[in-house]
């Protein structure tokens, strides 16, 4: 975060059991926290000055390999899309749905595919309790439960709801090595990994695919640093006076970096979807990997709520139906250390409950064609960066202006006008950002930000100068 004074109403509260969980997940190796296979030694070829050329290029056909899945017919790809910057690639199930459609007909996962552009940059391990930020950073997914992008890769293989790689309702990763021999990209699987690699065990074989995947996630051909934004920032032009003042706004800062001089108001997005302070830091990523519960809305076209049946889908159903609640990191961290998720006699209810990992917002804007429905957050609840904006500037207000409490009892009672979003999926006095709905206070950077319609749609113009494929680096 950039300002960790800021975040320091919530942190206070969430420090304590934060470190206590964190020396428990110091005392475990990492393998068995996660579950997954333990990678192979690198292969003679590809050693030590990080992936070759050729081992990037298998892993983006690995990526777009339809024959990976089970029935064929999905990949990587299907879901993480360069046209959509990674993401979704049909507007409807955006528009109408938000989480997606699996191999097999019929099932659904439960979130929304994020972008894994810039992945590659962003810290990786369990998430850990980050004195600076504030707050818990790093893992991959919306809840971090992986720790680094070739065991990020094994997931999607096994999942039902997904690539449904299963036997016995068990992940197999011998079907998918079984899928990469008989592929079109055997051969140079061999060249890379070498001729004999698929006398290998399948654990390993296994391994070697997904580290390919992830070296191509590593490649310039995901994290291009591309967009109209990298262009202002190498000099080669200027942002228009709409999308500098969005800049200007999102930092709070006339010089579009935090610390600057302080800018008429402060939307406060730098908080959570870090610009550096000093370029020379690092590049700009749009987010420090922090997590948080914003209040999103349920999303009540979520098809996760309508895939109840066990038979039908015995590893991957949702038990809850629609009263299933997303617990984002509370769902990974609390089981691992058997403690209660969402439980209101547990001890730690709500320390991390409902929040989840802010997402970078470079290509939040891509789209093949500007009718191009994307949706937004882990839920897929808001189809555009317009709605988003309006949502962070006005999440405690009703429409007759009155200030939603989410800290009372009933957050509801007496209000005249009606709020004007639904309410959060978690609500939460503790996780939840700016729960009483204060302004100006060291929590005030959601909900309530008395930013203008002019203001709202200038951050907008701005985070569309955020879209990669602006230039040619
Ligand atoms: C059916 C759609 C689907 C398919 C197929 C799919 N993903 Fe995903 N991907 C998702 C969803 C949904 C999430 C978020 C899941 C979560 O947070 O629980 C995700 C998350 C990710 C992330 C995490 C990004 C981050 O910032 O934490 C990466 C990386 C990723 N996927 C890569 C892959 C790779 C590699 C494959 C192929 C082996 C793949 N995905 C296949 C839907 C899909
Ligand atoms: C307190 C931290 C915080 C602040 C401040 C913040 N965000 Fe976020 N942002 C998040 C988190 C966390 C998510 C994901 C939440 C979820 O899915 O439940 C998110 C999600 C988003 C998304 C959705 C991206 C996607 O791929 O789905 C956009 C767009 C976004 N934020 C823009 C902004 C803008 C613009 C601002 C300033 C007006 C802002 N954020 C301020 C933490 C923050």
């Amino acid at each position: 975060m950039a300002n960790p004074v800021k975040m320091s109403g919530i942190a206070m509260r969430i420090a304590a059991p934060a470190r206590r969980i964190s020396r428990v997940l110091h005392l475990l190796p990492v393998a068995f926290l996660i579950g997954v296979v333990t990678l192979g030694a690198r292969p003679s070829q590809a050693q030590s000055k990080g992936p070759s050329v050729a081992e990037m290029k298998l892993g983006g056909l690995l990526f777009a390999d339809k024959t990976l899945s089970n029935p064929q017919g999905m990949s990587c790809q299907t879901c993480h899309n360069p046209q959509t910057g990674f993401t979704y690639p049909i507007s409807d199930v955006n528009e109408f749905l938000g989480p997606v459609p699996g191999a097999v007909p019929g099932r659904f996962g439960n979130r929304k595919p994020p972008t894994i552009s810039y992945a590659t940059y962003l810290p990786a391990g369990v998430p850990h309790f980050d004195k600076v930020r504030q707050a818990y950073v790093g893992g991959f997914f919306w809840d971090g439960r992986v720790p680094n992008l070739a065991s990020q890769a094994q997931m999607p293989f096994q999942n039902p709801n997904e690539m449904n790689n299963l036997v016995h309702n068990t992940g197999s990763p011998a079907m998918v090595v079984a899928a990469v021999k008989a592929g079109k990209n055997a051969e140079l699987f061999k060249q890379v990994f070498g001729e004999d690699v698929f006398t290998l065990s399948n654990a390993k074989v296994f391994g070697y695919i997904t580290q390919a995947i992830a070296a191509f996630e590593t490649s310039k051909d995901v994290s291009p640093f591309t967009s109209k934004y990298d262009a202002y920032l190498l000099g080669k032009v200027e942002l228009s006076t709409e999308e500098l003042d969005g800049l200007r706004l999102f930092t709070g800062s006339y010089t579009g970096r935090p610390g600057g001089k302080k800018y008429t108001k402060n939307a406060q997005c730098a908080t959570c979807h870090t610009v550096q302070a000093d370029p020379k830091t690092g590049p700009d990523l749009f987010t420090s990997s922090c997590y948080m519960n914003i209040g999103v809305p349920k999303n009540v076209n979520n098809p996760y709520y309508t895939e109840t049946n066990q038979i039908s889908n015995p590893a991957g159903f949702n038990p809850f139906g629609a009263d299933f609640i997303d617990y984002g990191l509370g769902d990974y961290l609390y089981p691992l250390h058997g403690l209660p998720i969402g439980d209101p006699a547990g001890p730690d209810r709500y320390e991390i409950d409902g929040t989840f990992k802010a997402p970078t917002l470079r290509n939040v804007d891509k789209r093949p064609v500007p009718d191009f429905v994307k949706c937004y957050m882990h839920n897929g609840v808001f189809k555009s960066l317009k709605d988003v904006v309006h949502f962070y500037n006005t999440r405690n207000l009703t429409t007759k202006g009155e200030v939603i409490d989410y800290t009372k009892t009933n957050p509801f009672a007496g209000l005249v006008g009606k709020p004007i979003w639904a309410e959060p999926e978690l609500i939460s006095t503790i996780t939840l950002v700016n729960a009483p709905g204060l302004k100006n206070s060291p929590t005030s950077s959601v909900g309530r930000l008395g930013l203008s319609p002019t203001d709202e749609a200038h951050i907008v113009l701005f985070l569309q100068t955020l879209t990669d494929g602006y230039f040619k680096r």
